[in-house]
């Protein structure tokens, strides 16, 4: 019984160690993901439809969008005139863009 939940443990901290990198966003990819997705309505942290709505950290607090959580959620299901990304981008690809989308915010977009 006891060897079981040993080797249980194991099994959970290998499983971890081995999705954790694919996991972890990747903001390189994310820039391409935004240029090719994005830049169109969002250049340079902009929005060409809802000014209010852009992708700087003032609006991004403003409109409670300052995490990946939320980014990603507003992307993966989009919202009034911004479309959904979830049949276009793996969740892989979400969480990437969100990040760069992040990233770029706290540098000021610069
Ligand atoms: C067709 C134009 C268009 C495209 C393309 C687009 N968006 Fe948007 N986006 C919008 C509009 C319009 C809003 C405002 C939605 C609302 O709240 O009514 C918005 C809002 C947002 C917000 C919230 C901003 C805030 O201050 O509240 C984020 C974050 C965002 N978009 C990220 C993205 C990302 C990342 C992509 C690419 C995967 C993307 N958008 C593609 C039009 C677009």
């Amino acid at each position: 019984m006891k060897k079981h939940l040993i080797i249980l443990l194991i099994l959970i901290l290998l499983n971890v160690n081995f999705i954790s990198p694919a996991l972890a966003a990747d903001t390189v990819n994310g820039t391409q993901i935004f240029s090719v997705h994005c830049a169109g309505c969002h250049i340079n942290g902009s929005n060409i439809i809802r000014r209010g709505k852009n992708l700087k950290m003032k609006a991004l607090k403003k409109n409670n969008m300052d995490s990946i959580e939320a980014i990603a959620s507003i992307v993966t299901n989009g919202k009034n005139n911004m479309s959904a990304y979830k049949d276009r981008l793996t969740e892989q690809q979400i969480q990437d863009v969100a990040a760069y989308v992040l990233e770029q915010a706290e540098k000021d977009w610069r």
